[in-house]
Parts: C-alpha cells; sequence; structure tokens
C-alpha cells in the first residue's frame, strides 16, 4: 500500500519551493501520492514589517530568526494535522547531521515531515529544544559548505525521499540500483550508462553490452562501479 507523505514547509521565500511541483515530485503530488502545503513564517508576524530576525544576544556578525514567528507557524501546522499521526520536524542548517540516502530513506517512510527554512545566521536554539520535547525534531546538513537559507536543501531533501516512496518511481528497480542504496549489489557508485545509437562521434558503445550476454553485462557493470568508486571516492571503496 502507497501511503500518503505530507510534507509541509515553512520559509519566508515561498516560491523558492515551487520547482518541487514540477518533474517527479510535482506528478507525485498530482498523483496525491505527497500533499504538499508550503507556508510563509511572514505570515505569522504581527508587527508592520512583518518582522522575522533580530540582532544576536552576545553579539557577532549577522542576525538570528526570532522565536515567536517559528512557535506560532510551527503550532499552526501541528494544529492542522491529525492527532494519529505524529510529524517529524526537519530543520536544514549547515551544523546539522550529514543528510545521505539512507536518511533520505527513513524520511520516505514517514507519514508527515515539518520543514523550518531558517534563513540569516539561523534560528534561535530555543525552537528546537522546545519542539524537540513534543515531537521528533531532525537537524540535518546536505553537505559541508554554507547556503544562505535551507530552502535549497529542502528541495535536495525532499527530491531524494520522495522518489524512493512506493509509486513515485516508475520504474521500481531504478531505486534500488541507484548509487549509494543499501540495497545495490557491489561499490558505492553506478558506473556509466549508454543509450543508441552505438556509435557516436566515433565513440563506440562497450562491445559487451551489446552481446546479449546477462551474466558478462552483469559483470561489466560490477567491475565499472567498483573503478569509478575507487577513482571518484576512494573513502568508499573496499
Ligand atoms: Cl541544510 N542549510 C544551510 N543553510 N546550509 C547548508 C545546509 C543546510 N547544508 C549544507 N549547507
Amino acid at each position: 500500500m502507497a501511503t500518503r507523505l505530507r510534507v509541509d514547509i515553512i520559509s519566508v521565500f515561498p516560491d523558492y519551493l515551487a520547482p518541487l511541483r514540477l518533474s517527479l515530485v510535482g506528478k507525485a503530488i498530482d498523483a496525491g501520492l505527497i500533499d504538499l502545503q508550503v507556508h510563509d513564517l511572514r505570515d505569522f508576524t504581527h508587527d508592520r514589517h512583518r518582522t522575522v530576525d533580530d540582532t544576536p544576544f552576545g553579539g557577532g556578525p549577522g542576525m538570528v530568526m526570532k522565536p515567536e514567528p517559528w512557535g506560532e507557524a510551527l503550532d499552526t501546522v501541528l494544529a492542522s494535522g491529525s492527532d494519529q499521526i505524529t510529524p517529524t520536524l526537519v530543520v536544514p542548517t549547515p551544523s546539522g547531521a550529514l543528510f545521505n540516502q539512507a536518511r533520505a530513506a527513513s524520511l520516505a517512510n514517514e507519514q508527515w515531515l515539518i520543514f523550518a527554512c531558517g534563513r540569516y545566521e539561523g534560528i534561535d536554539s530555543r525552537v528546537v529544544a522546545h519542539y524537540s520535547t513534543r515531537i521528533p525534531v531532525l537537524e540535518l546538513s546536505i553537505g559541508d559548505f554554507v547556503l544562505a537559507g535551507g530552502e535549497a536543501a529542502v528541495l535536495v531533501m525532499v527530491e531524494a525521499a520522495a522518489r524512493l516512496k512506493p509509486g513515485v518511481l516508475g520504474n521500481v528497480r531504478s531505486a534500488a540500483d541507484d548509487s549509494f542504496s543499501p540495497t545495490k549489489d557491489g561499490a558505492a557508485l553506478e558506473g556509466p550508462v549508454f543509450t543508441k545509437p552505438a556509435l557516436w562521434r566515433e565513440l563506440a558503445v562497450p562491445e559487451v553490452l551489446q552481446s546479449g550476454n546477462h551474466g558478462a553485462i552483469k559483470a561489466w557493470h560490477l567491475e565499472q562501479s567498483a573503478l569509478r568508486t575507487s577513482q571518484q571516492r576512494p573513502e568508499l571503496a573496499d
């Protein structure tokens, strides 16, 4: 049974999340497999300037997101759900745990995800402290670099999770064969792929792939996968 995934995203740039309505994730939304709701954090402010940030206690550069709009936004989203389903709150931050294929798979298993996109120097830490007492909270980073806000990271995480949901990918086998897939046999990275024509700009498709010998083809893919892993990601090679 394909279970529906509810995804709420809170951001000061709701338009940033519009690309989720395209392509694979967009099709999953249209098919009713994903229920996407994007919320503007500024709708949960009450001053004329719709202020979401302030200077940091203790000094230092930049601005910190105020806790009150986040509290109101998150309480509103939480109150809109059923008591039967506990959401997981995902807070994208460069100081979070590393998001990887295993994390994507566990997000894909959830029924309800709420993403809180921080901007500036981040969200007042009491927001995570408070919601951690009420629901599971994951602070996740998509890599060792710093983005201007969590929105681009949420595009990455939602797409990576969505394509693992049953019914989202046309071909169920293609997720199992992915680089980093725990169900993939052999090395971590996928090797090269080819399609027609068999000869293009004097470059030929490897003979073995045209041989029809499935054992030889499988062995070739495993060998290419190991080669690529040792060349591009030696730390992942065994
Ligand atoms: Cl999740 N957010 C931000 N702002 N920067 C990041 C990141 C997330 N992951 C890596 N860099």
